[in-house]
């Protein structure tokens, strides 16, 4: 009797690690991290709740529970900053794969790409010892103007739901988390820390929901990264609704919430709204009245101070921890994680295969794409953007690349000595050579004045065989960065003037627009091709290249709308967009993207979906089956011209007649195939009755009204090629 109590004594009392259940990984998650709770003090609860740098927040020393290392993310690895300071620390080994920027995910429309691309990235954080990696984002592009629209995967919620989900998948296996960003209603930059969106409860659910409940509830995301913004009048890093309600309770997140950096406001508010993990508050440095600039953080020495008088709960306290707890056991305590690797051969080739499949045709008349070497003199080359490093710049996502071939080089090097290639520098954009002291090393500046730029790329026009502009945005304040939104949709700078200047002389045009973001075009039928090449990361220069000479046929589509101006979009037809305005009022509602287009029959400059092969694809006829409780529409592409090539089929669901106003169609499904010239392959699609539900808010739910509905299949939103109809009884 004695010894039985002594026993237990000593196992209920004992700190010998090496017995202790929370440290035995073959013991299920929830026993680990209650045993480790249940010898945690208040203290170390709280410590455990908030950063101790800029990236890192503490583990438990005395329970060997280590700290937790967080890194931006989400294109790259970013390179080390200083303890407390967003400077760079200057290390000589955190160069990065750079990844192309998540549009171009988003426009290769495939699975397998998203996959390959967390696997690489996942690898490359695992190497830099991050278990946190700061992305993806998957917030709904609803301006062209939002400066970070390149950082996400466009405007369609089915879209970005399928895509987000291998990337997470892949990198959770290294044992590294995403925190899928920013969550939610994130949408444009103007006054990030302060607008409150104001969004109705369909908008939320069929629009701005979709994606983070992908993320969370099919890719298993182990954290989420809380917005700046406000929605319906509370922050989101403490938001009731959002986290406590719609995120953890009806969709059963499991893992933590962590602030945006500086995101959180109040220690009641991030205490009981929501908030696990805090970081990035404005400090007044180190000399706080707590010593320590991060005691001062709203859930450190304030929140345990309210705890102890008791007011506050210990029991959602205690929920906090168990989640920070779960994500450190699920990467800085997982000892089966792999190694990872850092700029390996894979990795390029990875970054290199992803652009090669986003990079999209817009417009091949006469087929100036690809160019033939063969009939090929003389390539003249025009535009800052050919020579320019865009890895670098643009906010938290801004790299150090081991390598980054820029379009010059890679056309250079792809073209030998097969034909002359001659550079003239166009326009004077942004000479800004260096960001947070990532030098590019290349000195862009130029004493010639903009009409001499012209007058001198003109000059080298006329004969050449072929021209090829490269200019679109850059990564500078006020066009594809953050923190600022754009202030116009047009092209910035004196690019419009010169692709007029170079189209009079010589119309064999082929205009390269390295964005994030769509782009007025007046003179889109005046040159002949016409290419969205994204933010590609190191190996943008050779990914262009394979695809302008041929060696890769082009098969990216449009994750989001090209309007052929501001006005044709939602936020700005309606005057919801103010960029003044510490309101956001979202009155188009459902209509976003091509929702809106199509209700309002405005005809896009290029339509979501859209994008072109180099060789062409028939489709048959769409036929539909009844398939358990729902249906399976099926049609056949074949391959009609001489080359290899990738379709994305797409298939788009018209609900006929419905209670409520819906979408004149919605993107339902896809599949990207593969066919040799003469192939033709079965496309299936599976329609679930969820896919044909709407949000009702009168009924604060889903509902599914029996009925007509048409499936339209085809090649783009605007390229319906067969469609079905079917009746839901
Ligand atoms: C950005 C986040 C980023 C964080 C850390 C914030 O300003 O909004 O996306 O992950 O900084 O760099």
């Amino acid at each position: 009797m004695v010894m039985a109590t002594g026993i237990a004594m000593a196992s209920a009392c004992c700190t010998c690690p090496e017995t202790a259940v929370y440290l035995d990984e073959s013991k299920p998650l929830e026993d680990r991290v209650e045993d480790a709770l249940s010898r945690m003090t208040l203290e170390e609860k709280v410590k455990i709740l908030h950063a101790q740098s800029k990236f890192s927040s503490a583990g438990v020393p005395r329970l060997g529970i280590p700290e937790l290392w967080c890194t931006d993310g989400p294109h790259g690895i970013r390179p080390e900053v200083k303890w407390d300071q967003w400077d760079q620390a200057g290390w000589t080994n955190d160069s990065c794969t750079a990844f192309p920027a998540l549009t171009c995910l988003a426009a290769t429309w495939s699975e397998e790409m998203s996959a390959l691309y967390g696997k690489s990235i996942g690898e490359e954080a695992r190497f830099r010892e991050k278990d946190v990696l700061l992305g993806p984002g998957v917030n709904i592009y609803r301006t062209p103007l939002n400066g970070r629209n390149f950082e996400y995967m466009g405007e369609d919620p089915y879209l970005a739901s399928k895509m987000v989900v291998p990337y997470i998948q892949e990198v959770q296996k290294n044992g590294v988390a995403t925190c899928v960003k920013h969550y939610a209603l994130n949408n444009q930059e103007a006054h990030r820390h302060s607008y409150n969106a104001v969004v109705d409860d369909r908008a939320l659910y069929e629009i701005y929901l979709p994606a983070f409940k992908a993320a969370v509830q099919e890719g298993g995301s182990w954290s989420i990264m809380g917005a700046y913004n406000l929605f319906r009048g509370e922050h989101a890093c403490h938001n009731d609704l959002l986290l406590n309600k719609i995120l953890k309770q009806d969709w059963g997140f499991d893992g933590a919430v962590i602030s945006d950096w500086g995101g959180t406001y109040d220690t009641v508010e991030a205490a009981n709204k929501g908030l696990d993990l805090e970081f990035g508050t404005g400090t007044n440095g180190l000399d706080s009245k707590y010593g320590n600039s991060y005691d001062a953080y709203h859930l450190a020495i304030p929140y345990q101070e309210k705890l102890r008088k008791g007011e506050l709960s210990e029991e959602v306290l205690n929920d906090k921890v168990r989640r920070v707890l779960r994500l450190n056991f699920r990467t800085a305590m997982n000892s089966r994680k792999p190694f990872g690797s850092m700029n390996s051969p894979e990795h390029n080739e990875a970054a290199r295969r992803i652009a090669g499949e986003g990079i999209v045709v817009l417009k091949n008349e006469d087929n100036i794409l690809p160019v033939d070497l063969e009939k090929t003199g003389k390539i003249l080359v025009v535009g800052e953007n050919a020579i320019k490093k865009m890895t670098v710049g643009g906010g938290s996502s801004s790299l150090k690349a081991k390598h980054e071939c820029v379009p010059l080089d890679g056309i250079r090097e792809a073209v030998g000595d097969k034909a002359e290639v001659v550079y003239q520098r166009g326009y004077l954009g942004d000479l800004l050579r260096s960001y947070n002291s990532v030098d590019t090393g290349i000195d862009l500046s130029d004493e010639r004045s903009d009409e001499q730029l012209i007058a001198d790329a003109v000059a080298e026009a006329a004969d050449a065989d072929v021209i090829l502009f490269f200019g679109g945005l850059n990564k500078s304040k006020g066009q594809d960065c953050e923190g600022r939104d754009r202030s116009a949709m047009a092209l910035p700078y004196a690019q419009d003037k010169v692709i007029e200047a170079l189209a009079e002389v010589n119309p064999n045009i082929v205009v390269v627009i390295v964005s994030g973001n769509a782009v007025e075009m007046p003179w889109v039928d005046k040159v002949d091709g016409i290419m969205e090449a994204w933010f590609i990361g190191s190996q943008a220069g050779h990914a262009i290249a394979d695809v302008l000479f041929g060696k890769v046929n082009p098969s990216g589509k449009l994750p989001f709308t090209f309007p052929v101006k501001l006005e044709d979009n939602a936020a700005h037809a309606t005057g919801a967009y103010d960029a003044e305005s510490h309101v956001a009022e979202y009155k188009e509602g459902i209509f976003v993207g091509y929702r809106w287009a199509e209700k309002q029959q405005i005809k896009p400059l290029f339509a979501f979906g859209h994008g072109l092969s180099y060789t062409t694809f028939e489709y048959g006829e769409a036929k539909c089956r009844k398939a358990g409780k729902g249906f399976k529409v099926s049609i056949d592409v074949t391959n009609t011209g001489d080359r290899e090539g990738k379709e994305i089929v797409q298939m788009y669901i018209e609900d006929v007649e419905s209670s409520l106003e819906r979408p004149v169609k919605e993107l339902k499904g896809f599949s990207k195939i593969s066919l040799a010239p003469g192939e033709t392959k079965t496309v299936t699609f599976v329609i679930e009755p969820d896919m044909l539900k709407f949000y009702d808010p009168a009924q604060s739910g889903w509902v599914l009204e029996p009925g007509d509905f048409v499936a339209h299949v085809g090649a783009a939103s605007d390229d319906i090629r067969s469609s079905v109809k079917f009746a839901v009884k």
